[in-house]
């Protein structure tokens, strides 16, 4: 033991001159007190994209001092938890879409699970009826955590130690950050909110409005993300933070248990893989339901000549618009978590299948989704993803939420993170829908430990068995329509990753029966389509895209204009 005291001294004194040599702070590399959004770069080594300018230097700084895509990948989703709190998250979930070099795919599932205490009917009062408000904000709205577990899962493809990568979202959490007017708007937006769902007050919380400029100290936070650091990914699913959690859950009549905690695992998925004309296209398996959704929709088009029909047209809106009608009614029936229901995954995507759904199409008119339910979407609720590069060629994409902004609005008292509402995402009641407006049935219907199903569709794209695109998106159920759009913009009407990220968009979604258009698609279309009798709604803006493209051997990187989304590289 005493020979080994010199090492552990030396080991202890790097591990102490890494932290101070942190390169986040005022007048450091990164700055939290100065920062600009960029929206657009060319980088011919490490690229991240992200929805915030911290998140995404962070990102490319940890590749520059010899961290890889997925280094890069667990620094921007642990900055993102302190400066986008919106979305980004420790008391979330999400999905890793990875390629390394040697042409190896990785999907990691870290999704939240209900809890050992959930029930199929718990979201219904006496009557029957579905009480959405309990799904949606509170402590019952939350299931348990999936994030920590993922970043962990992920750590086993980086090549740097943990400690280095949870440092910057420390320092930040610990001495603050400039938040930007979007920030400041929505932090005031939802203070009402956070006082009705949290039993003690929390950072985000202060006397008089936030403004622009104004900075947001989380010491909560940077102490749970010390509890990490310290202690790997107990520091999160036991010990105090565990206990915090639970002893909020016991303040706010929520069931998320000690237990729960503790049994919660990332898991290792195949991702999916098809092949689009020349390309292969690598996707998210259930309990996402986005990497079906976008497979099955590129297998409707692939053998219509949709380049000729001219980007935004009406004759390639339509098609599409049909496409995501009859991928979308298969998600309501089909998808679930996998450990739980059997997803008839060969039979949706196999080549014969997918012909027999498009039988019916008729370019000339609009198809009915029978029995129609009501739902709306909602367009400002926050989801993020994350697309990363790096030099050697390996590709990470990353969509991860709390569900809806700031999630159910409960901050863990004491620990400083938000907790989510991610719980709304099964089916609560057959044919009631979502925040979403999606519906589901028994595949989704809630069981304890069961994941609930998604539409977050991290997806990278292979031309020549050499990486060309990362992309995702957030937006709820419009989610696997703008990858998809995204897709077809790049692939078949050429696009830069900049235009592919930034084109107005258009969602149809089988239920409701309508094809909502974002402000800016062009009226002629619009004009046209109602007249071939589909109900044409008006929306304002959804989704922020991060797309890389490889362009002439460089990264083409971009960062969706919808949102304070910002890229980095070198
Ligand atoms: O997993 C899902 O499909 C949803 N919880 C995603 C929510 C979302 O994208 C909200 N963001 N705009």
């Amino acid at each position: 033991m005493k020979k080994n005291l010199p090492l552990v001294a030396f080991s202890l004194l790097l591990l102490a001159n890494a932290y101070a040599q942190s390169f986040v702070g005022a007048g450091k590399i990164v700055d939290p007190f100065h920062y600009t959004i960029v929206k657009e770069g060319n980088f011919k080594n490490g690229s991240v994209a992200s929805a915030h300018p911290l998140a995404s230097l962070c990102g490319a700084e940890i590749m520059k001092q010899g961290g890889n895509a997925f280094d890069a990948a667990i620094t921007t989703q642990l900055v993102l938890a302190v400066v986008y709190p919106g979305a980004g998250n420790i008391g979330g979930g999400g999905f890793l879409v990875g390629r390394k070099t040697n042409g190896q795919t990785i999907a990691i599932d870290y999704r939240e699970e209900a809890p050992g205490k959930a029930s199929r009917d718990m979201y219904l009062d006496k009557e029957g009826k579905a009480q959405t408000n309990l799904s949606q904000s509170g402590h019952l709205a939350s299931g348990v955590p999936g994030t920590i577990a993922g970043l962990f899962a992920t750590a086993a493809y980086g090549k740097l130690p943990f400690k280095t990568l949870i440092q910057p979202a420390i320092d930040i959490a610990e001495h603050g950050f400039v938040i930007t007017e979007k920030e400041a708007n929505s932090l005031n937006a939802t203070r009402e909110s956070f006082i009705k769902n949290s039993t003690q007050t929390s950072a985000f919380i202060k006397e008089g409005k936030w403004k622009a400029g104004d900075t947001l100290v989380q010491k909560d936070l940077a102490e749970t993300l010390k509890r990490i650091r310290d202690n790997g990914q107990k520091g999160f699913y036991e010990g105090q933070t565990a206990q915090l959690i639970v002893e909020e859950m016991k303040r706010g009549n929520g069931i998320i248990g000690l237990e729960d905690l503790k049994s919660y695992k990332a898991k290792t998925r195949t991702a999916l893989q098809f092949k689009y004309k020349g390309y292969e296209i690598i996707g998210m398996p259930p309990p996402s339901s986005g990497g079906i959704i976008v497979w099955q929709m590129m297998k409707m088009i692939e053998h219509r000549p949709i380049a000729s029909y001219g980007y935004g047209s009406a004759k390639a809106v339509q098609l599409m618009v049909e496409t995501e009608r009859r991928a979308y009614a298969d998600r309501a029936e089909h998808h679930g978590d996998p450990d739980y229901y059997k997803v008839p995954l060969k039979t949706l995507v196999s080549d014969a299948y997918i012909q027999n759904r498009m039988k019916d199409y008729d370019s000339t008119k609009a198809s009915t989704s029978k029995d129609v339910v009501a739902g709306i979407i909602k367009e400002h609720d926050e989801t993020t993803h994350l697309s990363v590069m790096d030099k050697e060629g390996n590709m990470v994409a990353v969509t991860t939420t709390l569900n809806g902004g700031y999630g159910c609005r409960t901050v863990v008292g004491g620990a400083g993170f938000l907790l989510n509402n991610e719980m709304d995402d099964f089916s609560v009641k057959p044919g009631v829908p979502n925040m979403y407006g999606a519906v589901g049935g028994e595949a989704n219907a809630i069981q304890p430990g069961k994941r609930m199903l998604s539409s977050m569709t991290p997806t990278l794209v292979i031309k020549n068995n050499q990486p060309f695109i990362v992309c995702g998106t957030p937006g709820g159920t419009t989610i696997p329509t703008t990858v998809y759009q995204m897709l077809v913009d790049m692939l078949e009407f050429n696009m830069s990753a900049a235009e592919a990220v930034n084109a107005p968009r258009f969602h149809h979604q089988w239920l409701p029966d309508e094809v909502r258009f974002e402000k800016d698609f062009n009226n002629t279309t619009k004009k046209q389509l109602s007249a071939m009798g589909y109900k044409v709604v008006d929306g304002t803006y959804w989704g922020r895209a991060e797309a890389i493209k490889i362009v002439n051997k460089e990264k083409q990187v971009a960062a969706d204009k919808r949102g304070d989304d910002s890229v980095a590289g070198y």
